[in-house]
């Protein structure tokens, strides 16, 4: 399979683990027999500093050209403690996830079983958790309109769907939930916001056309307990974007760190692959980030952007292995963790990429 690659790095520690992404995708490619071809962009702090802009024409006509993007992260300690800055680092993912026509952001809680006590969530009630989250990615707050008064004393931003917007990403999360256990829980606020009871109106209407399908419907406020509660009562969730950002951290708990998750944003054409973790300026440049979440989104890339499900697994299993035999970043590591074998980014990255190639040979002895 031939197939143009993005890399998108972004800030902080994205550079440190999408490198490791990259390389998995590489030796993917030596050892399948794909021609994968790779270019870079600039994009968030890294793109202002350069050209005064987040996302510039050049990276988006390079993400449009591209058959699928690796992204890392963005974000800059500098625009979070001043709010009063225009252009900001995450102006350029929004855009860009608009542009690309990104409108269903696909999270699996991918629970690794050796994990099971790098979380703050008692094992017994985290085994056997697995969800596929479906966060919409284009609309909410995120996309509508926002005011300032002359004062300055007031804002708002709008809160607005449009029917087709949940209609689109409810047929996507449907199709997912035919394939898997054939539940799903769509989380709204429909107690409350107008916006919610046209979207649970709409899931409604398409929960009809997907009969296998049980579907339940549960309030935003509610489904954050849930979660941490009986994390196993779902399995496909469906949810605006503000709370399905907002959920999906918390979801990361449930597979021990933020530094293991890594999500699909899909929608009309080029996919984007990318950890769910952000810039973590506080530990960018350190040998510390984990990169496994970025080695998982390669993997994604593999199964949802090409359809290559076997060399995705062929991933998956060497994660496993690594952690199996005890090894850990140090954000997944805990008390019983075998201080030799917490390691550092580029460490863990090698590892990671030798238990790749062992799989592949003995795979094909
Ligand atoms: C995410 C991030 C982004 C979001 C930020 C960086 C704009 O938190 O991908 O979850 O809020 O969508
Ligand atoms: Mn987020």
């Amino acid at each position: 399979m031939k197939k143009h690659i993005l890399v998108i790095p972004g800030d902080g520690i994205g550079p440190e683990v999408t490198t490791w992404g990259k390389a998995a995708l590489e030796q993917i490619a030596d050892a399948f027999g794909h021609e994968f071809s790779f270019d870079e962009a600039l994009m968030g702090h890294a793109s202002i500093e350069v050209n005064g802009n987040p996302l510039p024409d050049e990276t988006l006509e390079k993400a449009k050209n591209s058959d699928a993007i690796l992204f890392g992260a963005v974000g800059h300690a500098k625009y979070d403690n001043d709010p009063s800055l225009k252009v900001r680092p995450e102006q350029g993912l929004l855009k860009i996830r608009k542009e690309l026509g990104l409108y269903a952001n696909l999270r699996p809680i991918l629970l690794f079983d050796e994990l099971l006590n790098a979380s703050s969530i008692k094992p017994s009630i985290l085994k056997g958790t697995d969800i596929l989250f479906f966060r919409e990615l284009t609309g909410d707050v995120y996309f509508g309109e926002k005011t300032r008064s002359e004062d300055r004393n007031t804002a708002s931003d709008l809160m607005i769907y449009h029917k087709y917007e949940v209609e689109r990403i409810a047929h996507k999360a449907y199709q997912a939930a035919m394939q898997r256990s054939k539940r799903l829980c769509s989380v709204d606020k429909a107690n409350v916001l107008e916006s919610s009871r046209l979207w649970r109106e709409t899931v409604q209407e398409i929960a009809k056309l997907y009969p296998e399908v049980e579907t339940e419907h549960m309030f935003i406020d509610n489904a954050a307990m849930q979660l941490i509660k009986d994390p196993k009562r779902f399995d496909v969730v469906l949810t605006a974007n503000l709370f399905g950002d907002i959920l999906t951290d918390e979801a990361s708990q449930i597979a021990g760190s933020m530094g293991m998750l890594a999500s699909a944003s899909v929608g009309d054409g080029t996919g984007f692959f990318e950890p769910i973790h952000g810039s973590a300026h506080d530990i960018t440049g350190k040998n510390l980030a984990n990169p496994l979440a970025s080695i998982l989104s390669a993997a994604l890339m593999l199964e949802i952007g090409f359809g290559l499900k076997e060399e995705a697994k062929v991933i998956i299993d060497a994660v496993d292995q690594v952690l199996k035999e005890g090894f850990r970043t140090n954000d997944i590591a805990d008390g019983s963790t075998n201080p030799y074998k917490v390691l550092g980014t580029q460490e863990m990255g090698k590892l990671v990429l030798k238990f790749i190639s062992q799989k592949v040979i003995t795979q094909n002895s």
